[in-house]
Order: C-alpha cells, then sequence, then structure tokens
C-alpha cells in the first residue's frame, strides 16, 4: 500500500550512511510500489555538485547494495527522477533559501528531516530548520545514532531537537527494532500463550544476548576509535534486545504503551559500579587473525595509531532488579572481528527439578529457545526426546525449527526499509523515546567511568575468536558456558 506522497530531506545525503542503508531502502520501497507519485527525495551535503553530478554515485551505490534482480529501467528512472541534490552548509547560511524554495510548493506535504550527520550537527540544523519556517505539523525528523556519547551530551541533544519539535515529531532510530526477527520477538512473546507463564525467573536460568560481527572498524575508525563497543552497540542495540526480551505486556502495540515498557526494564537494570565493573564486564580490542581462511589486520593497523583504549568487544553481566527476573543474569556480548557474523537471543531454561531416567538414558540438556536475529532468521526450541527404535530408553536432545526462509518463501524488508517508511505513516513505536535514550545512557555513563576509575583496558583478542578468554570466564564461573562456543 502506498505511503502518503512525503518530501524526504537527508542531511548528510551524499554520506556513507545514505549511500549504503538509506538510498537503498527508499530504492526497494520505490520497487515495490510503495511511494506515492511525486515524493521527493533530497539529499542535503555541504559538497559542491550538482545532482547530474550525484546520480552515478548513487547509481553505484544501489548496483552495489540491491539485488540485480530488483534492478530495472523503469523503476530506476523513477526513483532518481525523485532525487535532487542541494549543497547546504547545516551550520551557516548557505543553501538554506534554497531549501526554502524547494519545499514552498508543498507545504502541506509530509517533510521528513532525517539527520544522518555527526550528533554534534543535530541541534544547529534543527535551529535552522525553525529559523526558516521549515517546521510544519506535518513535518517528522529523524536522529540517527549515536545519540550523544554520554547522558549529558545526549540531554543536550534532546534539548535542542525537542526545543523545535515535538516529541511525536522526533524519531530515534535503532534499525536493529527494524529487524525482521526483533519484531517477531513480539508476536513471539506477545502472540503465544506458551511462553507467558514460562518467561520469568521460577523457569528461566539465564539469557544470553549475542551480536557478533566479522567485520572490523573499515573507514569509520574516525568515528568508532571515539565510541568504542559499549557506546556503539550495547547503549542501543543489545539493550533494546534486552528490553523486548524482559519487559511485561505492553497494554496495546501503541507506541507509548511499547515505550512505557522498555523504560522500565531500563530503569531496572541494576547499577554496574566502580567497586563491580571488573568483575561483571570485559573489555577486548582484536590483534591480527585470519577469519574465514583470510587473513585481518588487528585494530591498530585498520585505524593507523600507535595506541588506542578503545574496545572492539564487550561482554557483561547485566540483573534486570524485578519481580520477573530477579537472579536471572542476562549475558551480552557484542565484538568485531569475531569468528561469524551472527545475531541471536538465547534463553535458557532451568532442568528438570528430578531426573527419573536411568544412567543409561544419558545426560540431557535443559530446554533451550533460541532467536535467531541474523543471518538465517529462525526460532529455535530445544527439547528433549527418545531416541526412536528398539532397544533401552535413550533420551537425545533435538528440537523444533523454524527456519524463516524455508517458511516463509519471500524476501524480507530491510530494516531501514520498514523504519523509513513508519516514519513517513508516523507510527514511533519502533523508535526509541527521550526518555529511553536517557535511561540507557544513565546505566551505561558508569560502566565507562568505572573503566577509567579502575583502569580496565581492553584485552588483546586473536581476530576470528570470540573475544579475550575472560569473556568465556565470565560466564564459566557462574557455571555457564556462551551457546556454540567452540
Ligand atoms: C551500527 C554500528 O549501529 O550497527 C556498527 O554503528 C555495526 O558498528 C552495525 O557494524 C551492525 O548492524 P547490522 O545490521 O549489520 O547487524
Amino acid at each position: 500500500i502506498p505511503v502518503a506522497p512525503f518530501d524526504y530531506l537527508v542531511f548528510g545525503g551524499s554520506g556513507d550512511l545514505s549511500m549504503r542503508k538509506l538510498l537503498p531502502a527508499l530504492y526497494f520501497r520505490d520497487h515495490d510500489g510503495q511511494l506515492s507519485e511525486g515524493s521527493r527525495i533530497i539529499l542535503a551535503s555541504r559538497g559542491d555538485q550538482s545532482t547530474e553530478e550525484l546520480v552515478p554515485r548513487v547509481r553505484e551505490a544501489i548496483g552495489k547494495h540491491v539485488a540485480a534482480e530488483f534492478i530495472n529501467d523503469d523503476i530506476w528512472r523513477r526513483f532518481v527522477g525523485r532525487l535532487t541534490y542541494l549543497s547546504l552548509d547545516a551550520t551557516a547560511e548557505r543553501g538554506w533559501d534554497n531549501l526554502v524554495h524547494l519545499l514552498q510548493d508543498q507545504p502541506d506535504r509530509i517533510r521528513v528531516f532525517y539527520l544522518a550527520t555527526a550528533p554534534d550537527l543535530f541541534g544547529d540544523i534543527c535551529r535552522n530548520l525553525a529559523r526558516h519556517n521549515l517546521i510544519t505539523p506535518q513535518a517528522r525528523v529523524v536522529l540517527e545514532k549515536p545519540i550523544g556519547h554520554d547522558l549529558a551530551s545526549a540531554r543536550h541533544i534532546n534539548e535542542a531537537v525537542g526545543s523545535v519539535f515535538a516529541e511525536h515529531q522526533i524519531f530515534r532510530i535503532d534499525h536493529y527494532l527494524g529487524k525482521e526477527a526483533v519484531q517477531n520477538l513480539l508476536a513471539l512473546r506477545f502472540a503465544n500463550s506458551l511462553f507467558e507463564t514460562l518467561w520469568n525467573r521460577t523457569a528461566i536460568d539465564h539469557v544470553q544476548i549475542t551480536v557478533a560481527e566479522t567485520i572490523g572498524v573499515e573507514s569509520r575508525g574516525g568515528y568508532y576509535d571515539k565510541s568504542g563497543a559499549l557506546r556503539d552497540m550495547v547503549q542501543n542495540h543489545l539493550l533494546q534486545l534486552l528490553c523486548l526480551v524482559a519487559m511485561d505486556s505492553p497494554s496495546s502495540l501503541r507506541a507509548d504503551d511499547v515505550r512505557d515498557e522498555k523504560l522500565k526494564v531500563l530503569r531496572a537494570l541494576k547499577p554496574i559500579t566502580a567497586e563491580t565493573v571488573g568483575m561483571v564486564t570485559v573489555r577486548g580490542q582484536y590483534r591480527g587473525g585470519a577469519i574465514g581462511g583470510a587473513s585481518v589486520a588487528g585494530y591498530l593497523d585498520d585505524l593507523g595509531e600507535p595506541t588506542s583504549d578503545t574496545e572492539t568487544f564487550v561482554a557483561l553481566k547485566a540483573e534486570v532488579a524485578s519481580w520477573r527476573w530477579a537472579g536471572v543474569p542476562f549475558y551480552l556480548r557484542t565484538g568485531k572481528r569475531l569468528p561469524e557474523r551472527v545475531s541471536e537471543i538465547v534463553v535458557q531454561f532451568r532442568p528438570v527439578s528430578l531426573n527419573i531416567f536411568p544412567a543409561e538414558a544419558g545426560l540431557f540438556s535443559a530446554n533451550r529457545l533460541v532467536i535467531r536475529l541474523q543471518p538465517d532468521e529462525g526460532i529455535k526450541l530445544e527439547l528433549v526426546s527418545k531416541d526412536p527404535g528398539p532397544g533401552g530408553l535413550r533420551l537425545r536432545n533435538s528440537a523444533l525449527n523454524l527456519s524463516y526462509a524455508e517458511a516463509f518463501k519471500i524476501r524480507f524488508p530491510e530494516a531501514y526499509e520498514r523504519l523509513l517508511m513508519d516514519v513517513v505513516r508516523g507510527n514511533a513505536t519502533l523508535f526509541m523515546r527521550r526518555d529511553e535514550v536517557e535511561a540507557a545512557w544513565s546505566w551505561v555513563e558508569p560502566i565507562l567511568d568505572g573503566w577509567s576509575r579502575t583502569g580496565q583496558a581492553p584485552k588483546p583478542y586473536t581476530s576470528g575468536t570470540w573475544g579475550p578468554s575472560s569473556a568465556i570466564a565470565l560466564i564459566e564461573r557462574d557455571g555457564r558456558t556462551w551457546h556454540d562456543e567452540p
């Protein structure tokens, strides 16, 4: 179903995110007939080039990020007809009159201002939008992460944006919330009665959330070295996943109902302080090694610096202090240059209270629910069954396996496709509210402080391994193991 006609204005429009994610996502939506006639995409940045000069770069990006079967001349022509490039200085006067001129013929249309720039420009851009009277009731603003680098800077950005946009017009993006399997988590938890009575400390032993990447910092060293894995991944993506696993049922899927429940989880996270940080967190930094047979350089070489105190890996043990979860650890880990690209949530149930089977039946594991977010999205429920056939009663672990690719033979939209259209529809359910972002920083900041106060430096790990050995010790100390540790 096509969405209402819109003008999508991307600040940082010729940058990496725009080329890699936003334009391919908009192209796919156009391909599927979701963009109404007349909808426009305006790419703004400081550079001095014409639309004609930018188009070949966009074509190249689409060619790289969209499978050939989805590219055809008619759709490409229609898509390119929507594009305009605008040279503009976000912090000064230059170019703003041209923007006003461009938008003025459609004053009532939905306007999306997508800020794909460094966050320190967010305030200036918003002030300029207001000064030029571009913020109509139909306008929305999208903020890319990171929203700040600590609580104070996040508040500062939220104040600046909030002084010109109402909260319902602000869409703080966390692209993990747009992933198919992440949304399916809502369906799994709240459309199946099976799990709810078991979804608590009585039945669940612990939860693991892993987001492993094989890539290194690539060309983003400048940003990444100031950020690190805790800020780049845990503060947003991993905590959002934790919220979806741990939250109580919202009373509806309305944005504020869902966000209220997530906020309660964030506020219930037990603080990690300088006293505990060394016990419950591990930092790592990758060294050279090999992944899938190919050798790769270490972080410092990728960065081109002799030293760095930035972590490219974090493992930590979190706890949600609520009646539902008291005493149930949530083990989180994320890192770059790990052996495989895999994101998953593992819910480990408690073992049976009494094993009535004779020793010959063999050992068997407790039930486990594995929610695979990427790649190969799916859900696996590990059960114990009898080894079929004659002979004695022998038990074995088996699984109920729902593979999305096999069950639903369609292409899943990329996270950005769904989220960009949700902005046009004004549906903020999959976006973060101001208080959520600030609550997440409130929990993360003491970890950062703890690291600096106690001098906890990142431990080296070889690329292609699962992080420093202390990450394995973190969970094994509690008598547990990471899922699928080789
Ligand atoms: C981004 C981080 O938010 O998420 C990157 O800044 C990371 O460092 C990326 O690589 C991972 O996203 P995905 O969708 O590839 O898992």
